[in-house]
């Protein structure tokens, strides 16, 4: 079985998503996550972001896979370097939309995501085209959505505890421009599947919006 959860940045999708894969004992993919190792790779190696089939190329040649030590958070590496922490940096984040933007770069990615499912397991798949382009058979599909002041709050908490200074308010043009940047590209571009089931969570708990995941299964 597969659930997917879209939704903009900062909309809550990874702390639900990872809420209801616990809960339910399903293996849980942030395919957000795997657009960032790429882009941290990228800028590590010092490659022009812009160019395209350099890009593409290298998606194909990268090696990107999930492990959660037991009871630990889950962890991803690229080519068996583990950039769990590398990939939150703001360095990556304002340049992960140039990354993920690129058709060559997707078509890699969603091939490698469907890959996910081929190990048998239930899975809940979180990103922005999980359940429009990625998994458009999910037996449910979930799109979370936030106020963007509410979206800035959160990241910045999430910042701030990992160290980083950063204004709240950059946050939140980072984020409205990123929602853009998501929403506008031509390739699988943020979308709401129709047959999406939409929750708000600017003033939910986490344990309520997983009730009513569970409760829409
Ligand atoms: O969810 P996140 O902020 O970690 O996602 C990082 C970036 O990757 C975001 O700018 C949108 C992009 N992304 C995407 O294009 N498709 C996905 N399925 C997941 C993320």
């Amino acid at each position: 079985m597969i659930i997917a959860i879209d939704g903009p940045a900062a909309s809550g999708k990874s702390t639900v998503a990872k809420a209801v894969a616990r809960r339910l004992g399903f293996d849980y993919i942030d395919t957000g996550s795997m657009y960032r190792a790429l882009t941290w790779k990228a800028l590590h190696l010092k490659i022009d972001i812009s160019d395209e089939k350099r890009l593409t190329l290298f998606a194909e040649t990268s090696r990107i896979k999930f492990l959660r030590p037991e009871d630990d958070e889950f962890r991803i590496f690229i080519d068996e370097k583990d950039v769990t922490e590398e990939i939150r940096s703001p360095e990556v984040s304002g340049a992960v939309s140039a990354v993920s933007k690129v058709p060559g770069v997707r078509g890699e990615m969603v091939k490698k995501q469907r890959g996910f499912r081929n190990a048998g397991k239930s899975l809940v798949v979180e990103g922005r085209d999980i359940g429009t382009v990625v998994f458009p058979d999910a037996e449910l599909k979930i799109y979370l959505t936030a106020s963007a002041e509410e979206r800035a709050r959160r990241r910045h908490k999430e910042l701030v505890e990992k160290g980083y200074e950063v204004k709240i308010e950059m946050i939140e043009r980072d984020i409205l421009a990123r929602d853009r940047l998501d929403s506008t590209r031509e390739t699988s571009p943020l979308m709401r599947a129709p047959d999406a089931v939409t929750i708000d969570t600017t003033e939910k708990s986490v344990d309520r919006v997983v009730d009513e995941i569970i409760n829409h299964l």
